[in-house]
């Protein structure tokens, strides 16, 4: 019997963190022995913010050999950049034709997305669609709100349906555009009449979901709340980081409750480290004698342990160009394989004939 596709992508806008690691990557690994997975740089994607073309194949090349050094095999899994595959730029094209404006413009990461890039605060619930609309509409070439963010929930859509994935593992903030991809699948094959696409959903590890928090004192680590540990981190810089932790004044009575900063600290601890040595903060913690520096430093040591290797690696695949060509080229092939199957069904499935 053949596996079930899985498959998931990842834009090239920096270096990967912790929560990667153990939201994404660290999951992956494990599940590419039993599953026909598909992970992939979307750099595509990564054009709707328009880097300098300088940074953009710097972390392509980043991320790739981060997937690599984690653990991710490309004799087991697929690996390609999205833009090896120009067969997910033509079906982007086509499926548009099925994909509402308005839909697209209800979508809550381009309502955050285009907020930031016309300078708005950040977005209310009682937003004023309307005014909103018009700012878009009227808004000034330096302050473009390009179709490429409308768009971004068709773009993610054919990734997915292009390679007949049914399986895809995304964070929270992606779930409503697995939602879209549904509803555009649904869609193409009513309008149709065919049963062709099968309705991807989010891939369920099981478990609760793991919780990686930022060093910041508040909420998960992301590239853009600037308060992640990268898995290239250097050592002396890593240990700065976590030295700088916000944590509070301390327990003033035994058993008092933990304040989210060190209950922060708390939740890598116990990513990283040895469940006794959990229990002897979590001990010193409930008596009142935990000095936050020692809880710091055990934690720099431990998160060391499982970056070190991983740092070592990633430099190691960075410096060795023809290895990740050979990826490269051997992923784009692989995948453009079953995308370019799709397109001509799809093209087929239009009207699009060949005289
Ligand atoms: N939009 C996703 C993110 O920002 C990345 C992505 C693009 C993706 N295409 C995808 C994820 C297809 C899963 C499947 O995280």
């Amino acid at each position: 019997m053949s596996k079930e596709i899985v498959l998931s992508g990842i834009r090239s806008t920096g270096n990967l963190h912790l929560g990667n690691y153990y939201g994404a990557l660290r999951k992956f690994v494990k599940i590419q022995d039993d599953y026909d997975c598909r992970f992939f740089i979307a750099d595509l994607h990564a054009l709707t913010t328009n880097p300098d073309p300088n940074d953009l194949h710097a972390n392509v090349k980043k991320i790739l050999a981060e997937y690599l050094a984690a653990g991710i095999d490309p004799e087991k899994a697929t690996i390609f950049i999205q833009s090896d595959v120009p067969e997910i730029a033509e079906m982007y094209l086509l499926l548009n034709m099925h994909v509402g404006i308005g839909e697209l413009m209800r979508t809550t990461s381009f309502k955050d997305k285009a907020r930031k890039a016309l300078g708005l605060s950040a977005p209310s619930e009682s937003d004023d669609d309307e005014a909103f609309e018009k700012q878009i509409i009227g808004s000034e070439t330096n302050k473009r709100v390009n179709a490429g963010l409308l768009t971004y929930p068709t773009l993610m859509a054919v990734d997915i349906l292009i390679q007949r994935a049914t399986k895809v593992p995304v964070g929270k903030d992606q779930l409503q555009h697995l939602e879209l991809t549904r509803r555009f699948a649904r869609r193409f094959n009513s309008f149709y009449n065919v049963d062709y696409f099968q309705e991807p959903y989010d891939f369920d590890f099981g478990g609760a979901p793991v919780k990686v928090p930022g060093l910041d004192g508040s909420g998960k680590m992301g590239k853009s709340e600037g308060n992640c540990i990268y898995l290239i981190d250097e050592p002396k810089a890593l240990r700065k980081k976590v030295m700088r932790a916000v944590t509070d004044e301390g327990p003033q009575a035994p058993n008092s409750p933990m304040s989210e900063p060190v209950a922060n600290l708390f939740s890598l601890l116990e990513l990283t480290s040895t469940p006794e040595v959990v229990q002897q903060f979590r001990d010193a913690y409930a008596d009142c004698s935990i000095r936050y520096g020692d809880l710091k430093k055990q934690l720099a040591e431990d998160i060391l342990a499982v970056t070190n290797p991983i740092r070592e690696r990633i430099n190691d695949i960075l410096a060795d160009e023809d290895y990740l060509r050979r990826v490269v080229k051997q992923g784009a092939e692989k995948a453009r394989e079953s995308a370019a199957k799709t397109l001509a069904d799809v093209r087929q499935i239009m009207g699009i004939r060949k005289f």
